[in-house]
């Protein structure tokens, strides 16, 4: 299977994320062989696209959850909050969170903990800034950032549990890396899962790639069979944009049956 998974961070507001929502879907009919598709708008969008989605086969991931259960902590939003909405995945530990947010790994950690608790599939972020990219610490970086966030985390292997390899420099600049450094950092990534997790079926993680990517890039990426699928954000609200890059996880699909 190939994943790709929209983030539109905060960038539509509700008609608008109902109308794209709905355009996404579109792309997808009548396809006998396509990715499976998660669309993560912002909160406020999420009751009124989950209408649009339901019982499409597309899930809907929020941007970001609460570490805690409930109380008195404005402006957060429990994962329980994000289940009563029909909410299935959650990104965690989005780089603009952690540099913007000030989020820590242990924070990502907890707040790892507690979407597996109300059954929200994770995607956890990770990645490198471009100067640790330039000190050679890439790999480093991003195992840390892996061994924090899933300190004695126990995921239910019936789901598949997302890592999304985001290098920071890549994120909305319209640079990435090789497809050849993506490679081998999913190949990295995935030993890394395989010491902490050694029991886990291979279908337990999918490893997407994110940052810069669009229609004329997604098919090299995707090609990659440790590439598992894409996240995608400022493509990902341009609908023709988000038609390539289905059509090249389409593609790449179509040649793998
Ligand atoms: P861009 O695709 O706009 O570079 O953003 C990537 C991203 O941050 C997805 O989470």
């Amino acid at each position: 299977m190939k994943y790709i998974i929209g983030n539109w961070k905060m960038n539509l507001g509700v008609r608008e994320s109902v109308a794209l929502a709905r355009a996404s879907l579109l792309l997808l009919r009548g396809k006998k062989i396509a990715p499976q598709m998660v669309l993560c708008p912002s909160t406020i969008a999420l009751s009124e696209v989950r209408k649009v989605v339901a019982r499409s086969g597309v899930g809907l991931g929020a941007q970001n959850v609460a570490v805690e259960d409930q109380g008195a902590f404005t402006g957060e939003i429990s994962a329980r909050m994000l289940s009563e909405v029909g909410v299935t995945h959650v990104i965690i530990g989005h780089s603009e969170r952690r540099h913007l947010f000030g989020e820590t790994d242990e924070l990502i950690n907890g707040k790892i903990q507690k979407a597996l608790e109300y059954n929200l599939i994770p995607i956890l972020c990770v990645g490198e800034t471009q100067e640790e990219r330039e000190n050679g610490q890439a790999k480093k970086v991003v195992t840390h950032q892996i061994v924090t966030a899933l300190k004695n985390v126990r995921p239910k292997f019936s789901e598949t549990f997302f890592i999304a390899y985001e290098p920071v420099w890549a994120i909305g600049t319209g640079e990435t890396p090789t497809t050849q450094e993506i490679v081998e950092m999913h190949t990295h990534i995935q030993s890394v899962l395989g010491e902490i997790f050694p029991t886990a079926p291979s279908s337990a993680f999918a490893i997407l790639y994110g940052g810069s990517v669009n229609g004329e890039n997604a098919y090299a990426f995707l090609r990659e069979s440790c590439v598992d699928g894409l996240l995608v954000g400022g493509a990902s609200v341009k609908i023709h944009q988000l038609k390539d890059i289905v059509e090249a996880a389409c593609k790449v699909l179509i040649a793998q049956a």
